[in-house]
């Protein structure tokens, strides 16, 4: 379905094209002035300039013109030109029912011809998910929905970091603790265990204090980079050593993610891009971007139109290691060569825009992609808690990912024992829709670059900007309807009261804002509008008696209003990636 306010333009254009103007500066918006009015066209101050004529008398013309279009209950020329718009409660009307008969609820849907690669997740194999990657992945999780909502193929990459040192220093430790394993042996031909010689716990707790012990023990960190090495080498026993460590946390990872509600496409990692390094660093050197620096290679980024210093990217230290910057390059090439991607989206830390902005500049240099890839990333900011401080456990600790969920669901089960609406085996799985809502309403709602402070009571709060809130409407629109104890129909009548009609005019906007939020990749948009849509809901509740009224035909308008917005929250939370859950 069209827009409303592309609908609204046409009709503005053709109104200037009758008044005897050019139509291309027939553009409607939404009003900035809703005290005034529902739309605006601010086309008369330009084609005043091309015209040479004062504005107002332009809009005059052309707001004739409209006044004539029975879409419009008023349409007003004000000082310096602006054209103020109404909408008529029989057009409104008109489309609401036409959104309520579209599966998109009016959002428009043609799907696009585009590839995405969407990096986000991030997880360092075998240490335990913490809050840092929390971020990624609701913010991750919630963009690509809109990217597929809006018809793009979406290849949701995890991009797990599952190469390197932190490697070599589980597999070390292990060596230290479990020297009889037959990963050791070096003259051992036989098939190794299927079964892993350790538990998730184990090596959870393995890899802290392996790292911990490679900064005092110097002869262990040799170890473990000569793990590493052999690692690298696909030497037989660290390579087995190493799929089991990836077997346990990838499983240990599938399990939390889905807590989470993000699932990923691909479960790829810094390992699979190894074997693009060498050639990726080929494609570099015929280039002749590199060059040598201190034994290390280097590519210079500067360009003359920057206005800060930019370093140069290091694809190889002195003594051989490769690095973060050489991986996601090595990436970029494997992606292009599996998916052909006419945008790679990367959704990390903001604090790593330095070095994706070199990955950027070299892969273009490079030709690691087609010139008309897009590269973007997209950079979020710190979780804090409310000392301001990146949030950390009661102890001062990292927080786990796990602890955090469990920490949620159980404080909004304390509160709905308390309420006694949700059957006791109902219970549990209501308490983890509302946690989840709480918890990415809580992110999302913000916008994605800057810091927020975690704040349980508020963000569980069922009054406010908050998840929860927006999960009671649902819920309450459902119970409206059931106890009404009929199915919504699609037509909406038009609108006699005047919260009735603001509910309307918010519901009709639904389309564009998806759209906006899918353009700007900023869930904090889609919060935004639903908030506002539940807040419009809960007024026209409050002004309108559903349930008792008498006119079946009006009974059944309101049914179909209500329905049509329940439809869009419930849109909406699924593009934010969460559900609502039949009572609370
Ligand atoms: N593993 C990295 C970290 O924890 C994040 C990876 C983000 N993606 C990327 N392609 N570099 O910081």
């Amino acid at each position: 379905m069209q827009n409303l306010t592309e609908l609204l333009s046409e009709k503005a254009a053709a109104a200037f094209a009758a008044a005897g103007y050019d139509d291309a500066y027939g553009k409607v918006t939404l009003s900035n002035r809703p005290d005034l009015c529902e739309f605006q066209c601010n086309g008369a101050m330009p084609a005043a300039k091309q015209y040479h004529c004062a504005p107002i008398a332009i809009a005059q013309a052309v707001a004739a013109k409209l006044a004539q279009d029975g879409a419009f209950s008023s349409a007003e020329a004000v000082m310096p030109g602006f054209i103020n718009l109404k909408l008529s409660p029989a057009f409104l009307s008109a489309q609401l029912s036409a959104m309520a008969a579209d599966a998109r609820c009016g959002a428009a849907g043609t799907p696009v011809n585009r590839t995405v690669v969407l990096d986000y997740g991030g997880p360092n194999v075998a240490k335990p998910l913490h809050i840092g990657h929390l971020r990624a992945a609701i913010i991750g999780e919630s963009i690509k929905r809109l990217y597929r909502f809006f018809g793009n193929t979406v290849i949701g990459d995890i991009h797990m970091g599952d190469w390197g040192l932190q490697m070599g220093l589980i597999i070390a430790e292990l060596h230290a603790r479990q020297p009889e394993l037959p990963y050791f042996d070096p003259d051992f031909t036989g098939e190794y265990p299927a079964e892993p010689p350790f538990t998730i716990s184990e090596l959870e707790e393995i890899y802290p204090a392996a790292s911990a012990k490679s900064k005092e023990d110097a002869a262990f960190a040799a170890e473990a980079h000569e793990a590493t090495r052999r690692l690298q080498e696909h030497e037989r026993g660290c390579y087995a050593l190493w799929k089991h460590i990836m077997a346990v946390s990838v499983a240990d990872l599938k399990k939390n993610y889905a807590k989470l509600n993000v699932s990923f496409d691909a479960w790829l990692g810094e390992s699979d891009a190894q074997p693009y390094i060498e050639p990726m660093l080929a494609q570099v050197a015929e280039k002749g971007l590199a060059r040598e620096s201190d034994g290390a290679l280097v590519v210079d980024v500067q360009e003359e139109s920057d206005t800060k210093e930019l370093p140069p990217c290091i694809l190889k230290k002195s003594d051989g290691a490769t690095l973060y910057a050489t991986t996601d390059l090595a990436t970029i090439l494997q992606r292009e060569r599996d998916f052909r991607p006419d945008k790679i989206l990367y959704v990390v830390d903001k604090r790593q825009s330095l070095h994706f902005e070199q990955v950027f500049r070299v892969a273009r240099k490079a030709s690691l992609v087609r010139p008309e890839t897009e590269l973007q990333h997209i950079g979020f900011g710190t979780m804090n808690g409310k000392d301001g401080k990146p949030f950390k456990t009661r102890e001062g600790g990292v927080m786990r990912l796990e602890t955090l969920i469990a920490d949620i669901t159980d404080f909004v089960r304390g509160k709905i024992t308390e309420n006694q609406q949700v059957a006791d085996s109902d219970v549990d799985a209501t308490a983890q829709m509302i946690a989840l809502a709480a918890l990415k309403y809580g992110d999302l709602s913000n916008q994605a670059t800057k810091d927020y402070v975690f704040d349980l009571d508020r963000f569980a709060a069922v009054e406010g900007n908050t998840g929860p809130y927006l999960l009671y409407t649902i819920v309450r629109i459902k119970s409206i309807l059931a106890k009404c104890g009929k199915a919504a129909g699609t037509a909406i009548l038009p609108p006699v009261g005047a919260e009735e009609k603001s509910l309307g005019l918010t519901l009709a906007r639904f389309g564009e804002e998806m759209e906006n939020a899918y353009r700007d990749s900023a869930p904090h948009a889609v919060c935004a509008y639903l908030y506002e849509l539940a807040g419009a809901v809960n007024k026209f509740y409050h002004e309108t008696k559903i349930v008792s009224e008498p006119d079946e035909e009006r009974q059944a308008g309101y049914l179909a209003l209500i329905d049509l917005a329940q439809r869009m929250l419930e849109t909406g939370i699924d593009l934010l990636g969460f559900r609502a859950p039949e009572k609370m």
